[in-house]
């Protein structure tokens, strides 16, 4: 069964057609990057614009003459206008085509990322950390989650764009902290680790994130070096809470398998400092991608879960979010 999927919910319009909820046919992704790196954050009505810009021309160079079975929309969570292009180019198609659609929810297609890089079987621990997330949870199915802890304050993925800004860098944050890093030295500075103390599985980003702010107040004028050291010594105490999860999983759960996933799973640094216990989808499949949405989709569709006509879209939903 082939699915089209449709990935609008912030600011990368993606669509790609997957085969059995694990062969990538083909995927096209149009990143926003330079709309807006002006205002150093995604602007959200321009995202929309965007969205509409070029979800036609994508769907045109991506589907051709080939043919779906049903269509997977990213349902939310995301941002209002973005999702609503994205939804209602996906409920007109399925009226044209005459094909089923399925409403999926973003947060799960990104625990699903893993299964379009290797195959791995449930259940297992997951390290999601993203721009709007930073979960652990227990997966136990494609459709079935149990969260294990969350960040009390701060994404992760927000973490990385905020100190980026502080530190000068351009947009998107994370990615230009994770180059600028590369030529720090992770040992300069001794940054508290966004870890919450005892057995639990919670982060807190918020008290990484001040110690940084005022570190770099510290230099009145940061010079190069400083500034690529508050990087490194940032990123290796993001590695070391990571690594501190993945003790807790093991000491919990055993051998479980423990996947890393989300849009700071594309980071190299953190992703070699787990590689030894913790599995890792290919860096396209960590960031924001409408793979990740048919892969899930093809589950959604198994199992009959399919979106009325009038489905709403939602921006903000934790239903994913079963504590155990
Ligand atoms: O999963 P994602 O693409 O979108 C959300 O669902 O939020 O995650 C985006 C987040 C951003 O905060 C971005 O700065 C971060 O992932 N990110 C990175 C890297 N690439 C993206 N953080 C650290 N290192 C990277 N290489
Ligand atoms: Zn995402």
């Amino acid at each position: 069964m082939t699915i089209l999927g449709i990935e609008t919910s912030c600011d990368e319009t993606s669509l790609a057609l997957v085969r059995d909820g694990k062969e990538v046919i083909h995927e096209f992704t149009h990143s926003q990057y330079d709309t807006h790196r002006l205002f150093a954050g995604v602007v959200p009505e321009f995202a929309s614009r965007e969205h509409v810009k070029n979800i036609g021309i994508l769907y045109k160079e991506l589907v051709g003459e080939k043919t779906y079975d049903a269509i997977a929309v990213t349902q939310g969570p995301g941002l209002s206008g973005s999702l609503v292009v994205g939804n209602v180019f996906a409920k007109t198609l399925s009226l044209l085509q005459d094909v089923p659609i399925v409403g999926v929810h973003h947060v799960l297609a990104h625990m699903y990322a893993i299964q379009l890089s290797m195959d791995i079987e449930y259940p297992f621990g997951i390290i999601l950390l993203s721009g709007g997330h930073s979960v652990v949870t227990l997966c136990t199915g494609p459709l079935e989650c149990a969260v294990l802890g969350t960040s009390i304050d701060d994404s992760c993925g927000e973490c990385f764009d905020k100190i980026a800004q502080y530190l000068g860098l351009d947009f998107p944050g994370g990615a230009l902290l994770e180059k600028h890093a590369k030529r720090g030295n992770a040992e300069a500075f001794s940054f508290p680790i966004p870890l919450v103390q005892g057995k639990d599985f919670s982060f807190s980003f918020s008290g990484i994130k001040t110690a940084v702010v005022h570190q770099r107040k510290k230099f009145q004028q940061i010079s190069e070096c400083t500034s690529e050291d508050i990087a490194a010594s940032f990123q290796a105490a993001v590695g070391k809470a990571l690594k501190g999860i993945v003790d807790r999983i093991v000491e919990r759960y055993g051998s479980i398998p423990i996947v890393f996933c989300g849009g700071v799973a594309a980071n190299q640094y953190l992703r070699e400092v787990l590689m030894e216990r913790v599995s890792v989808p290919m860096p396209q499949y960590c960031t924001d991608n409408a793979a990740m949405i048919a892969g899930l989709g093809y589950h959604y569709v198994k199992s009959e879960r399919f979106m009325r006509w009038d489905a709403p879209i939602f921006t903000r939903d934790e239903t994913f979010k079963r504590f155990v």
